[in-house]
């Protein structure tokens, strides 16, 4: 547990700090005043103003805990994200399952960190889709109380859409109140409960993670100490079944050596397996140098004492500004420049991820990034940031995209649909943008207009060999994004027959 006052401003937030990262395992954020920030606003809806009694109130008040974690660590996500993983699981995971129990096994699935429910659900429409109908249990965890709330609502904005793998979701979702709402048959596969990762209360039969067939843990263990992170390993390995399977996001540290899973690599990274008995390991596989424990019995959440509270002293000043560094042999590429923003949006990191793109005041490629990680945060400072953006950058077909996508999600129709006839006009051959055009113009009540968006989006995938990369598409391949725009012109044609009926 760190106490060290150095990077906060006032010694109160490095205990405030200190007691989150005791009982939630976080690690110190990378931008503290942010963090800070973050405390102060929580503390402001929590109606405190002395930091001390703050502390305090963290430690019995659980509302205010999540409140405050809510802050600290970003819920983000949206369905179907990073849709390698789910291709994985459709492909390599689910058959090799199937062999290994038999046809009739129920799979037991895990979105371990599943914020609001985005992933668990996108696993369950993966699992429907795979032919698992009845033969699936979904858990998904969080340890904030919020988002497990929002996730149990199941109605999202089109932002939760905006993965082009994400066009999955569709035939289960329903518009109210320019909200997507999930059709019930999808909502009651999953169970949704509270569990914090950082406590030593799982596996155990009586938490429902046991035995576990797949585990999505997935850009949470970025958020974790590395003495966390090494003790979640441990019990994810625990929580898996032989032969089962763990999933980590892009950007989470490696758990190679600190568990005994075995490295499986593929096209997109590395998932993680818990071999069956038996199987032969890789010599790239962690050899178990520590002994595996008994699944711990459950116990009720009960925090870990925390140190008694030190006086808080006036803060120290801050540390002298270090001496400038010798200057850079040749000026970094835009691309380099960016690198610590896209590490920021990689770990979900959006407020950060935005200031530093911002902060470059660079080219259309900069305010893009910009754009894509304010949209998490503020969809309508987004939108703001597009209108700024299109205004210095007239021709750039990305910004114009980002701009019919951020306002689709606010339902500001028509603008989102100038937006995405823009596009069309400056990147004729630009597929995505045929997309947005059609969901646009759906939504608009202009069905013609709609199906002839999607004919064309269709088209321009299908023309493709059907392993490229579709541009602007957050890496969807051409072959099934030309299914998506498919389906999308078949369920509207199916749906305009009936009415002319
Ligand atoms: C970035 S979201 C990840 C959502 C989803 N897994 C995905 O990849 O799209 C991180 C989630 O981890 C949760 N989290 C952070 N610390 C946790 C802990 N100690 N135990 C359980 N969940 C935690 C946060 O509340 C947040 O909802």
């Amino acid at each position: 547990m760190s106490l060290e006052p150095a990077p906060w401003s006032r010694l109160g937030y490095a205990h405030i700090f200190a007691h989150v990262q005791q009982r939630a395992g976080l690690q110190l954020p990378t931008c503290i005043p942010a963090a800070e920030e973050g405390i102060a606003r929580a503390m402001a809806r929590a109606g405190e103003e002395d930091l001390g009694l703050y502390l305090g109130r963290l430690a019995s008040d659980p509302g205010a805990f999540d409140d405050l974690l809510n802050e600290l660590t970003i819920g983000e996500t949206y369905f179907f994200r990073t849709h390698e993983h789910f291709d994985f699981l459709r492909h390599q995971a689910l058959p090799e399952l199937r062999r290994l129990r038999g046809p009739e096994h129920t799979v037991r699935v895990w979105s371990a960190g599943c914020a609001s429910g985005e992933e668990p659900y996108s696993l369950a429409v993966l699992l429907m889709e795979e032919g698992y109908g009845h033969r699936m249990e979904v858990h998904a965890t969080d340890i904030s109380r919020a988002a497990l709330a929002h996730a149990q609502q199941a109605s999202y904005s089109a932002w939760s859409l905006r993965s082009t793998g994400a066009e999955r979701m569709r035939p289960f979702l329903r518009m109210e109140d320019k909200r997507y709402v999930l059709a019930s048959e999808v909502r009651h596969r999953v169970r949704f409960h509270y569990l914090n990762l950082a406590l030593d209360t799982w596996p155990s039969p009586e938490s429902g993670i046991s035995g576990m067939d797949i585990i999505f843990c997935r850009n949470v263990l970025i958020y974790f100490t590395r003495p966390t992170i090494a003790a979640v390993a441990r019990r994810l390995y625990e929580s898996l079944a032989d032969g089962g399977f763990l999933i980590t996001g892009p950007s989470d540290p490696t758990l190679a050596g600190l568990a005994p899973l075995e490295p499986l690599l593929t096209g997109w990274g590395v998932a993680w397996q818990r071999l069956p008995p038996g199987a032969p390991r890789s010599a790239a596989s962690a050899p178990p140098s520590f002994p595996i424990r008994a699944p711990a019995p459950a116990t009720p959440f009960t925090p870990p004492p925390l140190p008694p509270l030190p006086p808080l002293p006036v803060a120290p000043p801050r540390p002298p500004t270090p001496p400038p560094r010798p200057p850079r042999p040749a000026p970094p590429s835009v691309t380099e420049r960016l690198e610590p923003a896209r590490q920021a949006m990689e770990r979900g990191d959006w407020s950060h991820a935005a200031q530093l793109a911002r902060a470059q005041q660079e080219g259309p490629e900069t305010a893009a990034m910009a754009i894509r990680a304010l949209a998490n945060v503020n969809p309508e400072a987004a939108a703001a940031a597009c209108a700024e953006a299109t205004a210095r950058f007239p021709l750039a077909a990305e910004l114009r995209y980002l701009e019919a996508m951020v306002l689709l999600g606010l339902g500001r129709l028509a603008e989102a649909e100038r937006a995405a006839r823009q596009v069309v006009y400056l990147e004729p051959a630009l597929a995505v943008a045929h997309l947005a055009l059609g969901h646009v113009l759906r939504r608009r009540d202009d069905l013609a207009g709609a199906l002839r968006a999607f004919r064309a989006a269709e088209e321009l995938c299908a023309a493709l060999p059907p392993d490229t990369a579709v541009p602007l598409s957050e890496g969807e391949r051409a072959g099934s994004l030309a299914r998506v725009a498919h389906n999308e012109r078949v369920r509207l044609e199916t749906m305009m027959t009936r009415e002319e009926r």
